[in-house]
């Protein structure tokens, strides 16, 4: 089956005119002749994006508890310095000196010359592109600049508040991340997930569906204690097989893939944190769910120069592709405690965690002790200031400032040492708190998509079919009165109703011939055919048919619901009618 057939050489022609026909994707703003970056998903692409979201959902959050929020797409300008995107989001550009026309500069290096240039600066990046030329007219390629690949905004009318549109759906979690620690009563390890749109100003997206520059990101963050970086449920998955590309096989110019279990992927520290770990063997089983085999995914390690600003280890999850071989459809970062510190740094706001210790621990220490009576004396209005400061100051500086006999100028205040003393005292510590680290997997959702769509696409007797699994498919049964007269028509339409009370995603189709209608359904991924005809009026049996082996069996209407839950458990019967 995964063999390509000679009629399926070129999948993502064939699945571009699919899904045009039967409702997937097409570019965006077609009659104004469409803008490259961006995609509308149609009824079938709609439905199928909702259910790959619903099915990560369930197994990735439902299961652990983890859970969702919603925060804006317009990130105010301050958030993003802070973490770090205003200086590190950034493509170099280069553009042609005859047409004009824009470009990534590393993009062409690698297409006109094979280098990689993660890593290298501009004046590296400009001695390479003397080696390509404009991919438009073959005019000379200029010297490259850094362009900030995110969407710049104002807030409000006076731009006075400059915003961006955001990356990544990451960032709304780490700014919430006290506030949803709160309402889950401090529960920890604490897992948080955002789903929404994120903008990306890509220089020149020329790989329709896969780099859109408007598309919905599944981000999550596990936050853990640095100290008990444990993964509670890896048992579950220690004997699963990780393809790895590690970041040593890649330093020595090769791209093999190691083939390892989770656990010795930890123990041989080739992963880093087991929550990563048990994170990546859970995304091979849901690719795999998807209708994505496990040889056609790698998890491919970026090496150290080509690693987000925020991350000590990353993984690129990768799908094999027809058009644009291995393409990053998740990825797997090890964000250490980056984002908070730098929102803590940025705003002053404590986004510690407590915890306590399993006893309190007694601990000797040197407090100040201001003379209040003496402060008011010597600064007056000021005293509550200067015990404040004080409160505030280094000890050590205070303590070495009575050895010495000095004062201490603290701002612009110098006050002198006998307004104060110093006393030890023993006190009871209950806890402390520590920084939470973050391991982040994050999904692209156009891109998972595209991919269990091409890895769907089959081809039967110069036919396409698209093997949508039962659980994913948008549709998953189609009801088809055979001709529309002598009262098919209103058995049809009740055997649907009753499908679809009973939970089932089904549609009703009367229009065309019932070949038509079939080979329709085949191409749109609908699993189940549910044919009423001159037969059902007498004994009250439909036909049964199965997208994939075009199999039929003969059913009662009665019977049909537990026959299909069968299907869905056990495959469909062999025995054709
Ligand atoms: N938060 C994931 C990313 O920026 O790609």
């Amino acid at each position: 089956m995964d063999e390509p057939t000679p009629q399926l050489r070129d999948k993502h022609r064939l699945l571009s005119e699919l899904a045009r026909r039967r409702g997937f994707f097409w570019g965006s703003f077609e009659i104004y002749g469409g803008v490259s970056g961006f995609i509308d998903l149609g009824p079938m692409g709609t439905g199928l994006k909702r259910e790959i979201e619903d099915t990560w959902r369930e197994f990735f959050l439902r299961r652990h508890g983890f859970v969702e929020i919603s925060t804006p797409i317009i990130t105010p300008q301050r958030v993003l310095e802070a973490s770090g995107h205003i200086k590190n989001f950034k493509d170099p550009m280069t553009e042609c000196t005859n047409c004009h026309r824009r470009f990534r500069a590393d993009q062409l290096i690698k297409e006109n010359t094979g280098t990689e240039t993660e890593g290298l600066d501009l004046e590296q990046l400009t001695i390479l592109l003397k080696q390509a030329k404009c991919p438009e007219c073959g005019g000379i390629l200029g010297a490259p600049q850094y362009f900030v690949t995110m969407f710049k905004t104002n807030i409000g009318p006076y731009g006075e508040d400059p915003a961006y549109t955001r990356p990544e759906a990451a960032q709304g979690i780490f700014v919430d991340f006290h506030r949803v620690l709160e309402v889950m009563r401090e529960r920890f390890p604490l897992g948080i997930a955002q789903v929404g749109t994120v903008l990306r100003n890509e220089i020149s997206p020329r790989q329709g569906p896969i780099r859109l520059r408007e598309f919905t990101i599944m981000d999550f963050e596990i936050f853990f204690d640095p100290e008990t970086p444990e993964c509670p449920y890896l048992e579950e998955v220690k004997d699963d097989k990780l393809f790895i590309v590690t970041e040593d096989t890649r330093r020595k110019g090769k791209n093999e893939t190691t083939r390892i279990t989770t656990a010795e992927a930890l123990e041989k520290r080739l992963v880093k944190s087991p929550w990563m770990a048990y994170f990546m063997a859970q995304s091979t089983r849901f690719l795999a769910k998807l209708g994505i085999d496990q040889h056609n995914q790698r998890f491919f390690e970026k090496l150290s120069t080509e690693r987000a600003h925020y991350s000590a280890q990353t993984f690129d999850h990768e799908v094999k592709l027809d058009r644009w071989d291995w393409v990053e459809v998740a990825g797997f970062a090890y964000r250490t405690d980056y984002d908070l510190r730098s929102h803590m740094q940025a705003t002053g706001i404590d986004l510690r965690v407590f915890k306590a210790y399993d006893s309190p621990v007694e601990k000797t220490i040197r407090t100040i002790r201001p003379s209040h009576e003496k402060i008011r004396q010597k600064f007056g209005k000021d005293a509550g200031r200067i015990i404040s400061l004080l409160g505030k100051e280094d000890l050590p500086r205070i303590l070495q400032g009575k050895k010495t006999g000095d004062s201490i100028r603290i701002e612009a205040h110098d006050i002198p040492i006998e307004l104060f003393d110093t006393k030890e005292e023993t006190i009871k510590e209950t806890g402390a708190k520590f920084l939470p680290h973050v391991i982040e997997p994050s999904f692209g959702v156009e891109r998972l998509v595209y991919s269990t769509l091409e890895h769907n696409l089959r081809m039967k007797d110069e036919r396409l079919i698209l093997s949508l699994p039962f659980g994913i498919a948008p549709i998953q049964a189609a009801v088809y009165p055979l001709v529309n007269k002598d009262g098919l028509v209103e058995k049809a339409q009740s055997v649907h109703r009753s499908l679809r009370e009973g939970g089932l995603r089904v549609e009703y189709d009367d229009a065309g011939s019932i070949g038509r209608r079939y080979a329709r359904a085949d191409e749109a991924g609908i699993p189940l055919g549910i044919t009423v005809d001159y037969d059902t009026l007498k004994d009250d049996t439909v036909t049964l048919r199965d997208r994939d082996s075009w199999n039929q069996i003969r059913v009662k209407v009665k019977e049909l619901k537990p026959t299909i839950d069968s299907i869905v458990n056990t495959g469909f019967p062999t025995k054709t009618r």
